[in-house]
Formats: structure tokens, C-alpha cells, sequence
């Protein structure tokens, strides 16, 4: 087989993007103007409904939830261990306190089976990632949570295009939180977007967001006369990086369409290998986004992850973590508040005995077959 170059990760910028941002840079307004408003309405269009706030990052939108519902010292929070640390660094950033829950194994999605247990009096919201964009089980968590009273924050960084149940993720909590960091479905460089289905939480972030005053550039009747409302942020969206968002939304239904093509493809490439678990959707009213294939490797097989990396990389085949340690024992964390490895057995598997491997838009159906029988020569060799 002659060797390919497959990366993990690769945008998918053609010529529309290049032209929106030349015709931004053309004209008089380079942020926080019309393009980033289209953007918020184009996405909402896109998900079928909710109200959007363009922001600078996945990890604004994610504060800015916790600034939004007034959570902080001397509150807990519920973080799945299995995620970006920005889950859990959200919580921190307003002075609450991450309470990490475990995942369960077939997915890497929380194990709302154990979120009870985590309930304390001084617990005002749970999070959850929608781990490789596999929606978590809303249903339970719902149930759970409007029973106790707490908030919902939904982290759908890797989730644009999943749905549960026919609603897309980030409309069935209080609030969704996207990230367009260049290796995710689409890409604005860096940004993200707040979304919620209640319009009043919608006005006040997009006011937080920018330093809480009153009134836009674009509302202000006098130039230059404004007032604040409270202490804000600026994690405002510039109009550069929107306008190349709204070519990029345009392009997420082939986006999506080949991410399950190819993930389907190479799960069923993968099939008859002995010794891995494939991390997937378990619900068929759990519709996946298709984010990358996670491959375990169970035990003994996961002693050679290293090895199998380092081959599968130099036969030109892109691999990635997700996620490289589960969040509480991350240093910080580790150090704050002295969880134990042992206490999350469930995000330490995935951890440390995963592989993820590219389905992206770059990539061909004929690459993922490429990447299987590579997998497979590998462990051969190996053995
Ligand atoms: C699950 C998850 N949440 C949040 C983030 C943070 O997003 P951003 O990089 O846009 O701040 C990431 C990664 O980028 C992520 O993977």
C-alpha cells in the first residue's frame, strides 16, 4: 500500500471564505456588526431553533453561562472527568467548585445513572460534554435536574449536528456552548457560539459579552454615549471571523454527511478486530455529529498504544487523544482538590487506552479503508 497523508484534522477554507473576509475587511464595520448578527441568526436557523450569541471562543460561552446564572463561591457544580479541561475551567473561573462525575464506557458520555449521588445542597448546575458529539442521555438528566432545580449547561464543542430525540444538543438545557476552534465541524479561527432557548438569558449574555453596556455601537443614538448594567467581558465575535462562519454553516450538511459516511466505513473496517471497543451512539434517538472514531484498546492491547500511534502516524495516518487525562487528575485539580485516579475508572480507560481516528470532510471513504487495514497491519505486527 503506498503511504498517504491523512491528518487528523484539516478546514476546509475554500474560496468563499477567503472573498467574505476580503469583503469585510472592504467595508467600514470589523466587529461585533452585521455579520456576526447573521451569523446568530443563521445558526439558530441551522439548529431549528434557540437564540445565539456569537462569542470569542467555546470557552466565553462557557463562562459566560455561569456569569449569566450567578453561579459561584460557595456552589458546586457537576463536570463529566472525561472532557476538555474548559468544561471544568469554566466552573473554576467563577469561583465554584467542579464536582466530577464518571462516564460510562460505551460512549464516554456522563453516567447519569451516578449523577444523584453527586447531589449536594450547595450543587447549583450540572454540565455535560456530548463526548465526540454522541448526545448524552438528555431524558435522565432532565428528569434529574428539574426534580432538584439546578441548571443544565450543555458543552456541544464537538456536537454541531447532533440531535436527541429530534431537538438539536444546546436547546434542551439552559444553555448550549459551541466552539469553533479550527479542528472542529466548522471553523471561524477561533470563536464560538452561546445558545439558549430562553430569549431574556439571550439579551443579557450578549450584553455581558460586551463589558455589559447598554447599548451596541450599532444602538447607540448618540455616537459614543453609553451606560453599563454590571461588570462584563469582552468575548465578543469580530466580523472577520463571522463572515467566515456563515460560508462555513453552509457547507455543514456535506460537512456532516461525509463525517458518517466515513465514520461508518471504518467502524465497519475495524469490526472483526479483536481486542478494541468502538465508542459510538447507543440510542437511535441519539444522533451523532460523528466528531472522530475513538478506538479502546483493551487490556493487554492497550500496553502497545504508544507503539500502534507511532506506526499508524508514519504510515501517514492522523491520530489524536480525547481526552489525554480525565480533568481531575489534571495537576491543578489533582492538587485543589485531591481526587484520586481510582475514583474515575470510567474516563481513565478512554484516556488512557483510546486512539482517535480523523472522518473529517478532508478524507475519503477510500481513506478509511486505508486507515482499517492500516490499523489491522499494525496490530499484526505487533503481535
Ligand atoms: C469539549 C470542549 N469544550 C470546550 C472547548 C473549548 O473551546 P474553545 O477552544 O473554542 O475555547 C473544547 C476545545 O476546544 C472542547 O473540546
Amino acid at each position: 500500500m503506498t503511504t498517504r497523508n491523512l491528518p487528523f484534522g484539516k478546514p476546509w477554507i475554500g474560496d468563499e471564505e477567503k472573498n467574505a473576509v476580503l469583503e469585510v475587511l472592504a467595508g467600514d464595520v470589523l466587529t461585533h456588526g452585521p455579520q456576526s448578527k447573521a451569523f446568530e441568526e443563521e445558526f439558530a436557523e441551522y439548529m431549528g431553533g434557540g437564540y445565539c450569541v456569537s462569542v470569542s471562543s467555546g470557552m466565553a460561552a462557557l463562562h459566560l453561562s455561569y456569569l449569566e446564572m450567578g453561579i459561584g463561591v460557595g456552589d458546586e457544580v457537576i463536570v463529566p472527568a472525561e472532557t476538555h479541561v474548559a468544561t471544568a475551567h469554566a466552573v473554576e473561573m467563577v469561583g465554584a467548585k467542579p464536582v466530577f462525575l464518571d462516564c460510562e464506557p460505551t460512549t464516554g458520555n456522563i453516567d447519569a445513572s451516578k449523577l444523584e449521588s453527586l447531589i449536594t445542597k450547595k450543587t447549583k448546575a450540572i454540565s455535560m460534554v456530548h463526548f465526540l458529539g454522541v448526545p448524552c442521555e438528555m431524558d435522565a438528566i432532565m428528569k434529574i435536574a428539574d426534580k432538584q432545580g439546578l441548571k443544565v449547561i450543555e458543552d456541544c464543542a464537538l456536537a454541531i449536528g447532533s440531535r436527541y430525540k429530534g431537538t438539536h444538543v444546546g436547546l434542551i438545557g439552559d444553555t448550549g456552548c459551541y466552539s469553533f476552534y479550527p479542528v472542529k465541524h466548522i471553523t471561524t479561527g477561533d470563536g464560538g457560539m452561546f445558545v439558549t432557548k430562553h430569549k431574556d438569558v439571550a439579551a443579557r449574555v450578549s450584553k455581558i459579552r460586551g463589558f455589559y453596556v447598554d447599548k451596541t455601537f450599532a444602538e447607540r443614538t448618540i455616537p459614543g454615549m453609553y451606560d453599563t448594567l454590571g461588570v462584563g467581558l469582552n468575548y465578543r465575535m469580530s466580523d472577520i471571523n463571522a463572515s467566515i462562519g456563515r460560508q462555513q454553516l453552509k457547507r455543514m450538511g456535506v460537512i456532516r454527511e461525509k463525517r458518517e459516511a466515513n465514520f461508518i466505513t471504518l467502524k465497519s473496517g475495524l469490526s472483526n478486530i479483536f481486542g478494541i471497543s468502538i465508542l459510538d451512539s447507543q440510542n437511535k434517538d441519539a444522533i451523532s455529529s460523528f466528531y472522530c472514531l475513538s478506538v479502546v484498546l483493551e487490556k493487554p492491547l492497550d500496553a502497545k498504544r504508544i507503539e500502534i500511534v507511532k506506526r499508524l502516524n508514519a504510515a501517514g495516518v492522523g491520530t489524536s487523544v480525547y481526552y489525554p487525562q480525565p480533568v481531575p487528575r489534571m495537576s491543578y485539580y489533582q492538587n485543589k482538590y485531591g481526587y484520586k485516579a481510582t475514583d474515575f475508572v470510567g474516563a481513565e480507560r478512554i484516556s488512557d487506552q483510546s486512539i482517535a481516528l480523523p472522518v473529517g470532510p478532508h478524507l475519503t471513504t477510500d481513506d478509511m479503508v486505508y486507515i482499517s487495514q492500516t490499523f489491522s497491519s499494525v496490530l499484526k505486527e505487533l503481535n
